[in-house]
């Protein structure tokens, strides 16, 4: 278990029954693989009947009431004891040297490649194929390349161009000198996602203009931003996309395991916290991200009311910038066999769509 973990966290999450369905299946063990070949996420439901322990993940569980309650009493715990003052300043005020210290420390191998990404955004497997065309792809907080690289490697469009930024110059370093690192296709620079113009300098990242992006992915990265640098995010992705561009987007959401365990002295805002080594991370709600996203606008920026929320439909009405074209959760309950411990996860995985540009095809916004 990570270190951070409290032992009444570890004592709990021994104890978690999760919620099952309804059995649809006979449970003779020849066609009771819960597996699709080739293998697909999602389709590991937990039944009656079935043996928690059998798989090391189910798909779609929903924690329990009791965990729910369990999570409530831990978010009070942690808001009784929050940063100091004097160490949130120290977080916030530079953010890029944590993320650089994280990759002098971790270099490539921290990250897992992402290999899941064309089955889940079929827009990246069309933007690689052969006959695609001049497609710019525009990777936000790139890391170690645990995207960029996977993406590269399955390419067949000759004419693709993968910018790879982020504002930690020693991840930045860590892709150029990957074996992988393939100049005709890849090209990696730092850049900070929040900057802002200034009369010296725009705020957009080195080789790339404004309207010059086809798709923008951001994998965990707006998680690592502190609230208040969501809008400037949102004003440099818009400006680098074309009309009809569209984003990419999975990060940590409200109620995950990473949230639940932190321990005293990490909470900084809301749903916002430091871990051991500096980085920040927050944890997104559906609502707030259909909302942000949905109704943002250049002119009065995030319109994100908790209390009224938008709903997706009536947002859909607006002809604001972008169109959330899908935000779900992505909840797996993940099984230690050996410490008989279950653990629920809960990703945020969304695609927007700025307007103009030629209407979507079916298969890409799926
Ligand atoms: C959790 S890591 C995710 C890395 C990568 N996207 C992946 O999924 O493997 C977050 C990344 O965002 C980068 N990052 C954080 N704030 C950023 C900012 N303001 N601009 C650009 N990159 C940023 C960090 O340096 C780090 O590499």
């Amino acid at each position: 278990m990570p270190a951070n973990n409290s032992k009444e966290y570890h004592d709990f999450i021994q104890k978690v029954q999760p919620p099952v369905m309804p059995s649809t299946r006979s449970h003779d063990p020849d066609n009771n693989q819960k597996r699709t070949d080739p293998f697909q996420f999602g389709s590991r439901f937990l039944e009656e009947g079935d043996n928690v322990y059998e798989f090391n993940a189910w798909d779609h569980v929903e924690p329990d009431d009791e965990f729910k309650a369990f999570a409530e009493q831990q978010y009070e715990k942690q808001r009784a004891s929050r940063v100091s003052d004097f160490d949130r300043n120290r977080f916030n005020n530079d953010p890029a040297k944590w993320w650089n210290l994280f990759y002098k420390n971790n270099t490539d191998n921290f990250f897992k490649d992402r290999k899941w990404l064309q089955q889940e955004f079929p827009i990246l497997a069309e933007v690689t194929k052969k006959d695609a065309g001049p497609q710019v792809v525009l990777e936000v907080g790139a890391g170690a390349g645990n995207t960029a690289f996977p993406l590269i490697r399955n390419n067949e469009n000759d004419q693709l161009k993968v910018h790879a930024c982020d504002f930690s110059k020693y991840a930045v370093q860590v892709m150029r000198e990957s074996d992988q690192y393939n100049e005709k296709h890849m090209v990696a620079d730092v850049w900070d996602a929040a900057a802002e113009p200034t009369e010296e300098a725009d705020s957009l990242p080195p080789g790339l203009t404004e309207g010059s992006v086809d798709v923008v992915i951001l994998i965990f990265i707006f998680s690592a931003l502190n609230p208040n640098q969501w809008d400037k995010a949102l004003r440099n992705i818009y400006r680098l996309l074309k009309p009809g561009g569209t984003v990419l987007f999975r990060d940590y959401g409200r109620g995950d395991l990473a949230q639940v365990r932190f321990k005293k002295g990490r909470y900084m805002e809301e749903n916002f916290y430091v871990r051991g080594d500096g980085t920040r991370v927050y944890f997104f709600d559906h609502d707030e991200l259909v909302q942000m996203w949905g109704g943002w606008t250049p002119e009065k920026g995030m319109q994100i009311d908790l209390e009224n929320p938008v709903s997706e439909a009536q947002l859909a009405e607006t002809d604001n910038p972008f169109k959330v074209l899908h935000m779900g959760a992505d909840r797996r309950l993940i099984v230690n066999r050996s410490s008989k411990l279950k653990m629920y996860r809960c990703w945020m995985q969304g695609l927007f769509r700025k307007h103009g540009g030629p209407e979507p095809t079916t298969e890409s916004t799926e």
